[in-house]
């Protein structure tokens, strides 16, 4: 038999080794299944099956490109069950990744075996579905009840170790795996009973309402987590008629507009992370970073580069802010390591690698520098010119402006081409994205290195030409203009947040700019006062909450009151009054709007703001779009972004809406064109 089979069946002795072939992640796509089925024919007269795979991991899920169209024969509920069913049984020895399809697949075998660390979890429920070949009616038998419901309605990964203590492993392998697989094979032990036909251990009506609560509440409005729950509750019936149960559900699932817009982002995020703008760049290697400022945005960054496994350099302008430095960062690694996330060895390590200090002649042996220092061009400026006197002319100089422009920042720098900006999010060891932002002189090479310290931080990068506020600031403005506007017309704050929120947005906008506080977006608004049309409508009442100094939470009081510590907004009549004294004194004749009104313009105006972005050439794709909304302000990735979400409600609609909004603010709005439909391109994953 060739070497190059997906599937190959080896005979030695009475041992039948199946092995599969499949790169990237031998996700279970038709060949997997064909190959299956003809290997499961293939073992007949050996004593026992060992399934194995080749490359770095298991069977890591299934193939979502095979999600869109009619499932092909063999199906694999039919093949897991074969499996199950041959007379000569299967032992799974796993590495890597046991996830969705190839975590089903192992519940099917007699046995299963694994190297230690290994991953095992039925993520399907983060694109929107439930498993379809028996997960959801193999895994309580095996494990029982309460686990299962972890795993399959939170998409938990658990570890080898961890699947033995719960009795769903037979052996965690230390050594090597083939070895290990033979050894078993040969002291084969008496065959259990079929996962399928075992009883699910009974727990308690409470216990089971309990979890369902924990369940709902987590899915913030998602439907796939209780979907997974409803189907492993049927795992109390016989499994010859929950199974079909669970796969209608399952390929009804899959046209579910919810696993639409999970796919969509999971197909974004690995699309934005290769921009057109690097294609044939290389990066460059780097191991030390300076970080110039240490505040809130420098420490986060810092904290988050030495998670990364960097060496960090922090510069303060003095030794007392290099001191309060030192300790912001240190608290953040302090804090990671009392929560678990980080080991006692990495937490020395980390420590190990972080120094601060008041002088930039200790970042010449960084090979990229950082700068968050105050957000003025001026301070800014004078930071670089100190960071090229001191190091390479060849290192990276990167600004974490949120709003001012890098070729301004730059302008006293010789060599532009190593210039870029790196805009990470509050709190930067935390929020996914980053914002890699490009000059007219970056080198594809320093865009490259840019995208690989991101990939190495853990952030979901995203390409951003430069304008004011870059993609998602942008977006916000935009965003926040038509809220104050409903404002203005006849809404009031919380009802502006609250139809934000029963959409699945963490926050409606007045709730976020308390939270964050005003003084910020003000300063800014004072800094775009000049720019602005004088026609273009301009809703005060922000500025005048600032100028009461009203700036949020912390100070007890913005768009809404807070009682003493409380973070609770509570209506206030006060600023209630002021929004209706407002209209009365333009001569708004305010009306009431719906939750859907509401909601349908600010998602228009989000959309109509990011068709706009693109075509500027700020941004690639719509994919960029979506994933600066979903990982910087909290756009829920079960609606897959506004530019996917008005795709899904259809361009015209969103483009109705939006001329409505235009009409009602004359001079406040550039129509994008919505026929802007990108092209569908292709894409091959694993779940
Ligand atoms: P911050 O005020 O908390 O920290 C600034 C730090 O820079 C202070 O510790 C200060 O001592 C230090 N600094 C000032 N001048 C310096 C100099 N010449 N040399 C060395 N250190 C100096 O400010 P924050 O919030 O951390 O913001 C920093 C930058 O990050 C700004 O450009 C801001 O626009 C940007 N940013 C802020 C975000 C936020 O949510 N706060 C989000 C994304 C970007």
């Amino acid at each position: 038999m060739s070497e190059d089979r997906t599937v190959r069946t080896l005979i030695e002795n009475d041992i039948a080794w199946v092995i599969i072939n499949n790169p990237p992640v031998n996700a279970t796509s038709t060949a997997v299944r064909e190959g299956l089925e003809t290997a499961i024919a293939d073992v007949a007269g050996a004593r026992v099956a060992i399934l194995i795979c080749e490359g770095r991991t298991f069977i890591a899920g299934g193939d979502m490109s095979e999600f869109d169209t009619l499932p092909v024969a063999p199906h694999l509920p039919d093949v897991v069950q074969m499996i199950e069913d041959s007379e000569v049984p299967f032992i799974a020895a796993m590495h890597g990744n046991v996830l969705g399809g190839g975590f089903e697949i192992a519940m099917g075998c007699a046995w299963r075996i694994a190297a230690s660390g290994t991953r095992f979890g039925l993520p399907e429920v983060n694109v929107g579905v439930i498993p379809g070949a028996g997960g959801t009616q193999r895994l309580p038998r095996l494990i029982g009840i309460e686990p299962a419901i972890d795993i399959a309605c939170a998409g938990k990964i658990i570890n080898s170790e961890e699947l033995y203590r719960l009795g769903g492993l037979d052996q965690v392998v230390e050594g090597d795996l083939k070895q290990a697989a033979l050894a078993f094979a040969q002291t084969l032990p008496l065959r259990p009973t079929p996962v399928s036909q075992r009883i699910v251990e009974p727990i308690d009506e409470a216990a089971l309402t309990r979890k369902k609560a924990e369940v709902l509440r987590r899915a913030k409005g998602q439907h796939a987590p209780l979907d997974n729950f409803d189907a492993l509750t049927w795992a109390a019936r016989p499994f010859s008629e929950a199974q079909p149960k669970e796969r209608e559900l399952h390929l009804a699932l899959r046209k579910s507009p919810e696993s639409r817009a999970l796919r969509h982002a999971f197909f974004a995020e690995r699309q934005v992370a290769k921009p057109a703008a690097i294609a044939g760049a290389t990066a460059r290697e780097v191991e030390h970073i300076a970080v110039v400022g240490g505040g809130l945005m420098g420490a986060g960054i810092a904290a988050s580069a030495l998670n990364a496994g960097l060496k960090v350099t922090l510069i303060e302008r003095d030794k007392t802010a290099a001191n309060a430095a030192h300790d912001r960062v240190t608290n953040l690694l302090d804090g990671a390591l009392k929560r678990g996330k980080l080991g006692v060895d990495q937490h020395r390590r980390q420590l190990n690698a972080f120094r601060t200090s008041d002088a930039y002649s200790d970042a010449a042996p960084a090979q990229v520098a950082v700068e968050a220092v105050f957000e003025d061009a001026s301070v800014k400026q004078a930071v670089f010119s100190e960071l090229a006197a001191s190091m390479d002319r060849n290192a990276i100089l990167a600004t974490n402006t949120s709003y001012l422009d890098p070729t301004v920042i730059f302008a006293g720098i010789e060599n532009h081409s190593r210039c870029i900006g790196l805009h990470f999010f509050s709190p930067a060891h935390i929020m996914k994205l980053l914002e890699i932002v490009k000059t007219p002189e970056t080198h594809p090479d320093v865009l490259a290195t840019g995208f690989a310290l991101g990939k190495r931080m853990r952030k979901v990068s995203v390409l951003s030409g430069i304008c004011d506020g870059f993609i998602g600031n942008r977006m916000l403005a935009a965003y926040r203009r038509e809220a104050d506007y409903l404002l203005a017309d006849g809404a009031l704050p919380y009802q502006v947040d609250a139809a934000m929120r029963a959409f699945g947005m963490p926050m409606g906008p007045y709730e976020m700019q308390d939270l964050t506080g005003l003084q910020i977006a003000w300063a800014n608004r004072k800094r775009q006062a000049a720019d602005r049309d004088p026609k273009e409508r301009y809703v005060p009442i922000g500025d005048q909450l600032c100028e009461m100094d009203r700036l949020g939470q912390r100070s007890g009081r913005g768009w809404y009151l807070y009682d003493g510590d409380s973070r609770k907004p509570l209506r206030d009549p006060e600023v209630e009054q002021m929004i209706a004294d407002y209209s009365a004194k333009q001569g708004i004749d305010r009306r009431d709007f719906t939750k859907i009104e509401i909601l349908l313009r600010l998602l228009a105006v989000l959309a109509n703001e990011g068709a706009q972005i693109v075509e500027d050439g700020i941004a690639e794709g719509f994919s960029e779009i979506d994933m600066v909304q979903i990982h910087g302000y909290g756009f829920p990735r079960w609606r897959g972004g506004p530019m996917h979400y008005a795709r899904e409600i259809g361009w015209r609609t969103t483009s109705e809406t939006m001329k409505t909004v235009a009409g009602e603010s004359p001079n406040s709005w550039r129509l994008a064109n919505m026929n802007n439909e990108e092209p569908k391109k292709l894409k091959t994953a694993a779940v």
